[in-house]
């Protein structure tokens, strides 16, 4: 008898994790790391990222994160992608932890690599999973531990690349996201509306950072998690 956590940690064993949270974890931690950051350092809960960051000497490490979209008392940063630019990053260690996002990357640590994706860096997530020589994952955050469109979107696009570009053979599921992802290939804001998330966010006044997300291949930088610490691998 294995906990869910444990059945998920079985089923990364050994393989190349994409980890996504579109909305917006995975888009913040990308643009940390593009803007300058030094390294991210995900935790699940609040007090061991106060931990963490009391063994910082001042400025030099910074907290960043959300519990219900909004920045967590005592911490600098919320979880606005905004808030990473470099002026504000720059040679920073950011601690982070966030609702599903941090999670997600702290159940897949029995994977062989785990990579951070959004759609920022989409096809250089598929481009590098794709020359690998073992079996990928990607591992949709979701929210609160249910499906969302925005990851499920962000997945079909990387599947249809890996598809389409390396031959690889995708699961049952990989291939019902790669169709939907087509669906909604030219106007990925249309499919906002069905976007239970999204639509919280927008009624919290980030439409710019619903905005932001959506964006395609804007960067090709690879993010990956090693020894308790996100940094560019490539
Ligand atoms: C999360 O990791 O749960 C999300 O990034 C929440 C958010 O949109 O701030």
């Amino acid at each position: 008898v294995a906990s869910a956590a444990e059945l998920k940690q079985e089923r990364v064993k050994g393989k190349n994790v994409a980890v996504i949270d579109v909305l917006r974890a995975t888009t913040v931690i990308t643009t940390a790391l593009m803007n300058g950051a030094k390294e991210i350092i995900p935790t699940e809960e609040v007090s061991t990222a106060f931990e963490i960051y009391s063994k910082y000497h001042s400025g030099e490490a910074l907290l960043g994160g959300e519990r219900n979209a909004v920045r967590i008392e005592g911490f600098h940063l919320a979880n606005s992608p905004f808030e990473y630019m470099e002026d504000v990053v720059h040679h920073k260690t950011i601690i982070l932890t966030t609702t599903n996002g941090t999670r997600a990357l702290m159940g897949s640590l029995t994977a062989n690599n785990i990579i951070v994706a959004s759609f920022l860096n989409a096809t250089a997530i598929a481009t590098w999973l794709g020359e690998q020589d073992i079996d990928s994952t990607i591992v949709c955050a979701g929210s609160a531990e249910i499906y969302t469109l925005e990851d499920a979107l962000c997945a079909g696009m990387i599947a249809k690349i890996m598809e389409e570009r390396f031959g690889a053979t995708l699961s049952d599921f990989a291939f019902t996201l790669k169709f939907l992802y087509e669906g909604y290939e030219g106007n990925i804001m249309s499919a906002l509306t069905h976007c239970q998330h999204a639509q919280l966010l927008l009624s919290k006044g980030f439409r710019s950072d619903v905005e932001y997300c959506l964006q395609k291949d804007i960067t090709d930088i690879i993010p990956r998690l090693n020894e308790g610490a996100i940094t560019i691998e490539r």
